[in-house]
């Protein structure tokens, strides 16, 4: 199906590095696809890349998404055709306000080659009540609309507010790092309610996670495991269940044992 993201064979460095040792990885429309593995595998580097971060370089492979490569678009044009990061550190810029930030992010999404920017820009009051609706259903306060991004929000703030932009932003592909981390209990359980309340057909999301417990709330039809750079291990749901209960020692010698 053309709206599918398919990752092959990707090699990424960082520095001259590499990082990704030839990932494959799918993930089909209307699905929840997550991914574990231990610190240092390369999830957040999968992440920027799929986004667009100009830190990574790709080396080798593919990554198409809607029938197109877009490993030739900049970060800005994948995030026009529906792609969405929310990040596992989601960095501050003061002196810009949350609410700018977004009416900004929906205005370049809108943006059209050739338009004045003007006509397509989302109307005041629209923008106004759509972030309200937004934040009530995530439990934010309204205040958090004027305040600057990330400046001095707690972790658990941040993530709300990657949450937020997902809400507003309306994605059709969501890259989600972490967002469980630093979340109080509450908090995993509004924040997962708002991930959930977007799900629909047209919506992959890729959720990178270090907990089953996130998984319990956010369903993910698979779940596949990330070592030194490459997917090695795919399943369903179970999977998970399985890597909370016996850790990743026994894939690491799984694989020792397929190389030999
Ligand atoms: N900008 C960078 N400069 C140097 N090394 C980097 C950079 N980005 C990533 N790396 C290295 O790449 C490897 C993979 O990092 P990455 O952040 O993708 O792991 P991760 O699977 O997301 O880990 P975690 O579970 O701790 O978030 C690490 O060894 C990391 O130090
Ligand atoms: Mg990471």
């Amino acid at each position: 199906m053309a709206s599918e993201l398919i990752i092959k064979e990707l090699h990424v460095a960082v520095n001259g590095q590499e990082i990704l040792k030839g990932v494959n990885l799918t993930v089909q429309p209307g699905t929840v696809h997550a991914i574990m593995g231990p610190n240092g595998s390369g999830k957040s580097t999968l992440a920027y890349t799929i986004a667009g971060h100009p830190n990574y370089e790709v080396t080798d492979g593919e990554i198409i998404y809607k029938g197109e490569n877009i490993l030739e678009l900049e970060a800005d044009e994948r995030s026009k055709l529906g792609i969405f990061l929310a990040f596992q550190y989601p960095v501050a810029v003061p002196g810009v306000t949350v609410a700018n930030f977004l009416r900004a992010a929906i205005n370049a999404q809108r943006a059209q080659e050739g338009v004045d920017p003007k006509e397509t820009a989302i109307p005041m009051v629209q923008f106004r009540r759509e972030l309200r609706a937004a934040m009530e259903s995530l439990s934010m306060d309204e205040s958090f609309a004027r305040r600057y991004l990330n400046d001095g929000f707690s972790g658990g703030e941040k993530k709300r507010l990657e949450i937020l932009q997902m809400t507003m932003l309306k994605p059709s592909m969501a890259v989600m790092d972490e967002t469980d981390s630093g979340l109080d209990i509450d908090a995993l359980r509004v924040v997962s309610e708002g991930v959930n309340r977007l799900l629909n057909p047209e919506l992959g999301v890729l959720v990178i996670t270090h907990y089953q417990r996130l998984l319990d709330y956010i369903k993910p039809q698979f779940v596949s495991v990330m070592m030194e750079g490459r997917v090695v291990r795919s399943g369903g749901p179970e999977l998970a269940l399985e890597l909370e209960e016996r850790g990743y020692d026994w894939i690491k010698e799984e694989l020792v044992g397929d190389a030999s």
